[in-house]
């Protein structure tokens, strides 16, 4: 008898495209566990920055003795990333671990490091993970792959809102949308649509309308998947 296989949703797109707090989201609503590869990239970049070097000097080596100090532990429905044993939220998303945290993602090593903290805690676990490449280089046989896109603008309205917690000026949501779209070029490479992956534009979309569409696109294929199943097992012979 084989292993019972995990469902994995796999939620891709470029920066501030809302895939972390959809993908926590849709977790919950399924009973699955999140996890959020960004996230590692983060702690792996603050454990670095931690250590004081200068960051002209910081080589590959460094960052991956630095990122054996980040352990990601499960934390309710989601798993986080501690530095030394703790937890470290605000400075994961801060603009310093932000400035840099590109120029750690373009390490091979370091990529390596995070896909397999990813594929290990979605070894036990029905799983909803977010980034930009879970779709493809991480799990290529995702149960569903979703890429989420919205208008640069949008993202840097949403994110300063997240950040600010009030409703940004045109010219702060400009300088804003300037620094997204750095990144995106930066995160170029690695953030790609799988071609089985459905297309969500969210710019229009609530929040919550965007988690029921994925709800409702996992719903609909794990309960095609289970009435397959069923199917074969008829017409095994007995
Ligand atoms: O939430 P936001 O879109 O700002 O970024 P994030 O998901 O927290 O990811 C932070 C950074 O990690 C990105 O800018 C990428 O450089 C990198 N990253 C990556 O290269 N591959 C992933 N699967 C996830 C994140």
């Amino acid at each position: 008898m084989t292993a019972p296989r995990h469902v994995v949703v796999a939620i891709d797109g470029p920066a501030a495209s809302g895939k972390s707090s959809t993908a926590q989201w849709v977790a919950q609503r399924l009973s699955f566990r999140h996890v959020d590869s960004g996230a590692l990239y983060r702690a792996a970049t603050a454990a670095q920055i931690r250590r004081g070097m200068p960051e002209d000097d910081w080589t590959e080596e460094q960052v991956c003795d630095a990122a054996r100090r980040v352990k990601l532990v499960p934390r309710g429905t989601s798993f986080s990333p501690m530095i030394g044993g703790e937890l470290a939220d605000e400075e994961l998303r801060g603009l310093e671990v932000t400035r840099h945290v590109s120029r750690v993602a373009a390490m091979p090593r370091v990529r390596a490091w995070v896909n397999d903290r990813v594929r290990e805690a979605a070894r036990d676990n029905d799983v909803v993970v977010d980034g930009r490449d879970m779709g493809t280089a991480v799990f290529p046989d995702a149960t569903v792959k979703v890429f989420l896109v919205a208008d640069p603008w949008e993202r840097a309205r949403r994110r300063l809102v997240q950040q600010l917690g009030r409703s940004p000026a045109d010219e702060e949501i400009a300088e804003e949308t300037g620094r997204l779209v750095q990144r995106d070029a930066r995160d170029a490479t690695q953030t790609v649509q799988a071609k089985d992956a459905i297309l969500i534009d969210t710019t229009f979309l609530t929040q919550e309308e965007q988690v029921e569409r994925i709800v409702a696109l996992v719903k609909a294929v794990t309960q095609r998947d289970d009435t397959t199943s069923a199917v074969d097992d008829d017409s095994e012979p007995g």
